[in-house]
């Protein structure tokens, strides 16, 4: 396994503000612009010759930066990548039975973190290829609103172009506007995340399911989904599923592993990645390498766990004026449900009392 490097083109998956979110042509565009800039890190004598709010000012900006670092290249993103950007070439001159991807894991692996890094990837590479034509929106990202009907999910991407309609519109009118507006812009990509949503069990969910398949016909694009435990959900059952299944490439979202000794390393890199993006006045470079196993007994080796971890351990170093993180602060962060359970499975076992007496 690759060791994981800081993004190149850093950006999480949640900058937009909350107006704008992703799932708008605005939003999204703020997503593939945004860059989260290390900021450099003052010598002491510039610090000292600082007034004290601009010294604030200095800790507010380093407690922004680290409250949301930059993203980590790992090899899911890699993979997600490459083997879509192929896809998307292959499909582009296919008139149906285009083939497309299907992210699918637990919560918290990093699904949206890289859809979104892969539809930054290729709109900053549509754009370098068509500097001048700025009307192209190459990438949609819609997510599957919970009990979506064909109305609901057709209306998500008409939400992204900012297109209204009178409230007792049908849908196929819906569904036209959102064609054209498609091609008028060059749409070739479009990312659907919390495909889980879509509930194949009921009939409005299994109309919505058909109502995406639609638009993955009549778009020229090349469709990605994202979701939690997709297999398991029914959507590869039934003739249906089947013809899903032959046309998509699964890739599996996983926590990491902590098995083999490769898979320590490759841990042990992700930390190490991390632990290179912090700017803070007194850690020393290392501490949080050390810290992996506990790192991993905290996290269950979930990314998402990972990073709330470590970006909660920074904010509050910088509070407490520390200026490094250790152990104790790390105890400190809240960390979520999944994480918790996780953490009680794999604790080390404590000896009960009557071992003890044994002993
Ligand atoms: N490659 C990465 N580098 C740094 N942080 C990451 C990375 N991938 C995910 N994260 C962080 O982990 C958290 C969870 O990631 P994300 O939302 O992508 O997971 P998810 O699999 O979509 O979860 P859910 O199924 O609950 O929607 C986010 O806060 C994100 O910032
Ligand atoms: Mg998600």
């Amino acid at each position: 396994m690759s060791k994981p490097s800081p993004s190149r083109t850093p950006a999480r998956a949640r900058p937009a503000p909350p107006d704008n979110p992703l799932t708008t042509k605005e939003g999204w565009r703020h997503c593939v612009e945004h860059e989260s800039i290390p900021p450099r890190l003052l010598t002491v004598t510039e610090r000292a010759a600082m007034s004290r709010t601009e010294q604030l000012q200095e800790e507010d900006r380093r407690r922004e930066y680290h409250a949301d670092l930059p993203m980590v290249n790992t090899p899911t993103i890699g993979k997600v990548i490459t083997t879509s950007r192929l896809l998307i070439q292959l499909n582009r001159n296919q008139i149906s039975a285009r083939r497309g991807v299907i992210l699918s894991g637990a919560s918290g692996t990093g699904k949206t973190t890289a859809l979104t890094q892969l539809g930054r990837a290729h709109e900053l590479a549509v754009r370098k290829r068509h500097p001048r034509d700025h009307n192209r929106l190459p990438v949609v990202y819609a997510t599957v609103p919970p009990a979506a009907t064909p109305k609901m999910l057709a209306m998500e991407f008409a939400r992204f172009f900012g297109l209204t309609f009178p409230t007792r519109v049908n849908v196929t009118d819906i569904v036209d506007a959102v064609c054209a507006t498609a091609a008028h812009v060059h749409v070739d990509l479009v990312l659907v995340d919390e495909l889980h949503n879509l509930n194949l069990a009921t009939r409005s969910g299994a109309e919505a399911s058909d109502q995406l398949k639609y638009f993955a016909e009549r778009l020229p694009a090349t469709f990605a989904y994202a979701g939690i435990d997709i297999e398991s959900q029914g959507l590869f059952a039934g003739t249906r599923g089947r013809q899903i299944a032959g046309r998509f490439v699964v890739i599996p979202a996983a926590p990491f592993s902590h098995a083999t000794p490769a898979d320590h390393d490759a841990w042990r890199a992700l930390v190490g990645t991390l632990e290179s993006m912090l700017r803070l006045h007194h850690h020393t470079p290392g501490t949080l390498t050390a810290l992996s196993e506990y790192l991993f007994h905290r996290t269950g080796g979930m990314i998402g766990s990972l990073s709330q971890l470590i970006r909660g351990a920074a904010v509050l170093a910088i509070e407490d004026e520390s200026e490094r993180i250790t152990e104790n602060l790390l105890k400190l962060v809240p960390i979520d449900f999944a994480a918790e359970q996780s953490e009680k499975l794999t604790a080390p076992a404590k000896p009960t009392a009557r071992r003890r007496r044994a002993a």
